[in-house]
């Protein structure tokens, strides 16, 4: 049995369409991430999963019962927000604790399971304290620690590391991974940070303007994103993209823009002669040629190098577009070098031009 199921679920805000005939499944233990733009739905989404937004059409069900008309408290679900919302006067204990104690909760049960969680995030010098003397990612914890004492079927994150320092977020990143290893709880977790994504993430579920762009395991989406919205928002640096013309040479076909063609076999893709296509290409997945190397090879003078530690990435034009090719620092050309990159066609990728929509074949 699945999770979480949403069927056609809509919402609008008045005129406003915000979510649209939303379909998927959450499968139990699973970790899915929702990722997308800002103001692409979301924490709307993640809002009617918990109960805190009405939805406007569809049904949404939790571990096998339709929750539409359920109140928040009686979905089996604990959701953990970007701003912690902890209780400034009252201790860690207490904040922990306050879910059981509305339940009536016998104290000598709620001192047990309060600890039992402090233990587990790391928590139990903190108790006496009160909120302002934590510091942000203990702040996160006690919050991830008040959602956890309720053993929720679903574990809802909003954006719940986006208020500290990158140091922090990396660890608490990691602390959050951990704790689904442990606990195994059914998670949604919504982030508009890829690394995040695609580091905790089962499944991703990349959302642009209400609607799924796709869904599918980090890997999939990076190797095999099926369009160029995707393949755009996936990968850092970005993917590059060139217009290019398909055309036949013999048994191969041709990728032809402006000055540059490209021969490939096209094995992998359905490709009609004389249709537009865009041709993407990950900065990693371009390599420096050697001097006498010729074939599939984007030349140009490097106008912009920025040095990332291991790597560098390198910035030149191609028939008018910017190109960049992330290579190894120590191998890296000298600011207006010419430089001349060779690929890989199982590296590529090819769109169709008018729909956007990935010419692999399936
Ligand atoms: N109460 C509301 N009334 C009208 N429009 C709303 C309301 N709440 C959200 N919206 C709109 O719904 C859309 C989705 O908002 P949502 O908060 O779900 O985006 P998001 O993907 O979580 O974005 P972010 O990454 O910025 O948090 C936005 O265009 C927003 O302006
Ligand atoms: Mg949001």
């Amino acid at each position: 049995m699945s999770a979480i199921v949403c069927s056609h679920v809509d919402k609008s805000y008045g005129a406003t369409s915000v979510i649209r005939d939303l379909n998927l499944s959450i499968e139990e233990h699973e970790f899915v991430v929702f990722l997308g733009p800002s103001g692409c739905g979301k924490s709307t989404l993640l809002r009617m999963l918990a109960g805190l937004e009405d939805i406007s059409g569809g049904e949404i069900s939790i571990g096998g019962t339709v929750v539409n008309d359920l109140d928040p408290g009686d979905r089996g679900v604990a959701m953990v927000f970007q701003n912690y919302a902890l209780y400034p006067h009252m201790t860690i204990f207490d904040n922990i604790a306050f879910g059981l104690k509305r339940q009536n909760v016998p104290k000598a049960e709620i001192r047990q399971r309060v600890g039992a969680v402090s233990t587990t995030l790391g928590l139990d010098p903190y108790l006496d304290r009160k909120p302002a003397e934590l510091s942000g990612g203990q702040q996160q914890r006690v919050a991830i620690a008040r959602a956890m004492i309720k053993t929720p079927k679903v574990f809802l994150f909003d954006e719940p590391l986006s208020n500290l320092d990158a140091k922090l977020r990396n660890h608490m990143r990691v602390e959050i991974a951990r704790l689904h290893q442990s606990l195994n709880t059914t998670t949604v977790y919504v982030t508009h940070d890829q690394l995040e994504a695609m580091t905790l993430a089962d499944r991703i579920v990349l959302l642009r303007d209400g609607r799924i762009e796709q869904i599918g395991s980090p890997a999939e989406i990076y190797e095999r994103p099926g369009n160029l919205f995707v393949a755009g928002f996936i990968g850092t640096p970005n993917m590059n993209f060139i217009d290019v013309t398909i055309g036949r040479d013999g048994d191969a076909w041709t990728l032809t823009n402006a000055g540059t063609v490209f021969t490939i076999s096209g094995e992998r893709f359905r490709l009609q002669q004389g249709e537009r296509a865009v041709l993407g290409i990950r900065p990693p997945d371009l390599v420096a040629a050697s001097p006498g190397a010729s074939g599939n090879l984007l030349e140009g003078t490097a106008d912009l190098i920025e040095f990332h530690g291991n790597d560098a990435l390198v910035t030149f034009c191609l028939g008018g577009k910017e190109i960049s090719a992330l290579v190894p620092s120590r191998a890296c050309p000298a600011i207006r070098a010419d430089v001349r990159y060779g690929f890989d066609e199982s590296s590529l990728h090819l769109f169709d031009a008018q729909s956007g929509m990935s010419l692999r074949r399936q």
